[in-house]
């Protein structure tokens, strides 16, 4: 990429390094809507991921022989990346994991059931992806924790007027830190600053936001955060768990087997150092130099270019489906672009989401029909389903365009 830091993005260019966006459906250049469910990767993942394969295929941290020290190096270097690219303190406080939602449920699982009893308060927000709040409501199950809610205002941001009184007396604070139906971004530092002042830690959900705007865990206050790779140019299989690394070090396994163990014995083990302790069995190692590799491409595009990228994607989506189909196409969540990402929830006419995506299909154009993971914030928002269109780096104006001719036959097809 012949760019310099301060050129906005070329999704043209972008476009390119993507294999798959060359290919067509039913006849038709692809339209690919639809990053906030997983992203496309560049051409420089999938060569990372191959020459990993083909050169230095070995299992980690065991053999003393070339390749798998090679292997090794390779793994710990992705996770120095990682590290950089949120800025958290130290390796140790970056574990790999299956997924975001492994993340999640490392955390409810080691932390939450070590520290947390019955009666203890977990305060969660209405527009909560499932990922954080079945593991919660699990161990509500198991322990007789209270759950307590951050409402929302009516253009679907957090209302936080009630917060110091949700957070009184509360152990933790678990929320999203973009919404992945709303595309609402929340004010993560405040939040994290109430959670301290009340006592509490902060869980983040980083899914939609580290994908999408520079990450400073540092800057955030976060306790935690968790993200997957696949939704950030990365490939499936392997997600992220930032740590602060005294929270970290105090917690017991959450998995047990290989890698995690420092000596076992008839009696019993000793766990390994972080980030180790928490990483039982063979890692995604593949998949962890995949990551790499897609950090140091966004990276190369600049994330703040990301975002402002997305910013005026999302804008022009805004004026050109307000102005082509007026109150027939209402848009979830915030009005403004300042204030959410790339993420379209949208009711069209009175037609349902699926009858929506499959007539988009047809011209080609992918986007997302269905409750998102987030049921109740569907219950909330009073609607079974959304279609939901949602940009990355790679998307321009003109697959906006493409939606909105998409939308109109879409428009035609079922009136009658
Ligand atoms: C906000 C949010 N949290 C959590 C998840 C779960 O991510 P994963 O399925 O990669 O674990 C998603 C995925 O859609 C999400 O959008």
């Amino acid at each position: 990429m012949a760019l310099t830091t301060t050129d906005p993005l070329d999704a043209a260019l972008v476009k390119a390094d993507f294999p798959l966006l060359a290919r067509t459906v039913h006849g038709k250049p692809i339209v690919y809507l639809d990053s906030a469910a997983t992203s496309q990767k560049p051409t420089v993942v999938l060569d990372a991921m191959q020459h990993y394969y083909e050169t230095i295929n070995a299992n980690v941290h065991r053999g003393v022989y070339a390749i798998a020290e090679e292997a090794t190096n390779a793994l710990e270097a992705a996770r120095g990346t990682t590290r950089r690219f949120v800025n958290a303190r130290s390796d140790a406080e970056i574990v790999f994991t299956k997924n975001a939602t492994e993340a999640l449920n490392l955390v409810v699982q080691s932390w939450g059931r070590t520290n947390l009893s019955e009666g203890d308060v977990v305060v969660l927000s209405h527009m909560e992806h499932h990922a954080n709040i079945v593991p919660w409501q699990m161990l509500q199950a198991e322990k007789g924790i209270e759950i307590r809610w951050i409402p929302l205002d009516p253009e679907g941001r957090l209302d936080l007027t009630d917060l110091d009184r949700l957070l009184d007396g509360a152990k933790v604070l678990a929320v999203t830190a973009m919404s992945n139906v709303l595309g609402t971004f929340n004010p993560v530092r405040r939040l994290t600053d109430a959670a301290r002042t009340a006592g509490a830690i902060s869980v983040i959900d980083g899914c939609q936001s580290v994908p999408h705007s520079a990450t400073d865990v540092q800057e955030l206050g976060a306790d935690f955060l968790a993200f997957s790779a696949h939704k950030l140019c990365g490939p499936t299989g392997i997600g992220v768990l930032y740590g602060r690394e005294e929270l970290l070090d105090a917690m017991p396994p959450f998995l047990g087997g290989g890698e995690m163990i420092r000596d076992v014995t008839l009696d019993g083990f000793t766990t390994n150092d972080l980030p180790w302790k928490f990483e039982a069995g063979t890692p995604p190692i593949a998949e962890a130099i995949g990551l790499g590799a897609a950090i140091d491409y966004l990276s190369s595009l600049g994330m703040d270019r990301v975002r402002a990228h997305e910013k005026a994607i999302t804008t022009y989506a805004f004026d050109t489906l307000t102005d082509r189909f007026g109150d027939d196409l209402r848009i979830h969540g915030p009005q403004n672009a300042d204030e959410r990402g790339g993420v379209l929830s949208f009711a069209f006419k009175d037609l349902h989401p699926h009858d929506i995506s499959q007539v988009l299909d047809q011209h080609a154009v992918c986007v997302r029909a269905g409750h998102h993971c987030a049921k109740p914030l569907m219950k909330i928002l009073g609607v079974g389903a959304t279609a939901r269109a949602s940009v990355y780096v790679y998307n321009d104006t003109s697959d906006i365009d493409a939606l909105a001719d998409a939308l109109d036959a879409t428009g035609d097809f079922f009136a009658f």
